[in-house]
């Protein structure tokens, strides 16, 4: 490791709308100007060129009625490659901030899927035996608010937008779960309130950890 200290690695999750983007843009320029550290910004799927090919399959081009493993292998084969890229910014000292991470594999393939929780671990393992993230921000909201926020934010919605409420309150409780089972890694930030007085528990809640 040498004298230069480690970065951290640290996720965001949470549904769709509920202010993931939001909350790592402010987050990236506090550790910047505030905290003077490096941050490297990265997303799920996605985060190298193969990877980020591999997310328009997943998003644009697989449908919900095709074999769930051919998402989740195709999930773990972009994180495999993007892993490479974290555990070296990490080592560089970064503080990696990522968009969506192992907590969404979970909670999308096991929680809403049919995917066994085990098996996710497994492969998991595989990629890592022991780098989960320093700490995780679960950005959580009732599923019609951040329905209202997505046709608000105007971008095209792709098939995860699309996601019916009734899903959405499937994938939002296994966050829930996963957090509740992670309590000391897993910080829940109910985000119905202004993004400024989010952004400042998360604040708090990060210099507390590090
Ligand atoms: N606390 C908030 N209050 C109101 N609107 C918000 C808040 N946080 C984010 N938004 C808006 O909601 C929409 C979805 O937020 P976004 O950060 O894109 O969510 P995600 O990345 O989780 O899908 C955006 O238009 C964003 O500007
Ligand atoms: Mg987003």
């Amino acid at each position: 490791m040498g004298i230069r200290k480690k970065g951290k690695f640290i996720t965001f999750e949470g549904i769709e709308g509920s202010g993931k983007s939001t909350q790592i843009k402010l987050l990236k320029n506090f550790i910047e100007k505030k905290l003077k550290k490096k941050v490297f910004l990265t997303r799920e799927p996605g985060g190298t060129s193969i990877s980020e090919k591999i997310r328009k399959l997943i998003i644009n081009d697989l449908k919900d009625n095709h074999n769930p493993y051919a998402e989740l292998y195709l999930i773990f084969a972009a994180r495999a490659l993007h892993f490479d890229v974290i555990k070296e910014k990490i080592d560089k000292g970064y503080f990696v901030l990522c968009d969506r991470y192992i907590d969404s594999t979970i909670a999308y393939q096991h929680y809403n899927g049919s995917i066994d929780l085990n098996f996710i671990k497994i492969m998991q393992s595989k990629i890592h035996s022991n780098k989960l993230p320093n700490i995780t921000f679960l950005l959580d909201i009732n599923p019609q608010i951040s329905k209202q926020r997505l046709l608000k934010r105007g971008k095209k919605l792709d098939r995860f937008d699309k996601l019916s409420l009734k899903k959405m309150t499937l994938v939002r409780n296994g966050f829930l779960k996963i957090a509740k089972i992670n309590k000391k890694r897993v910080v829940i930030v109910k985000n119905d309130i202004n993004k400024e007085v989010a952004h400042d528990l998360i604040v708090k809640n990060l210099l507390k950890k590090i």
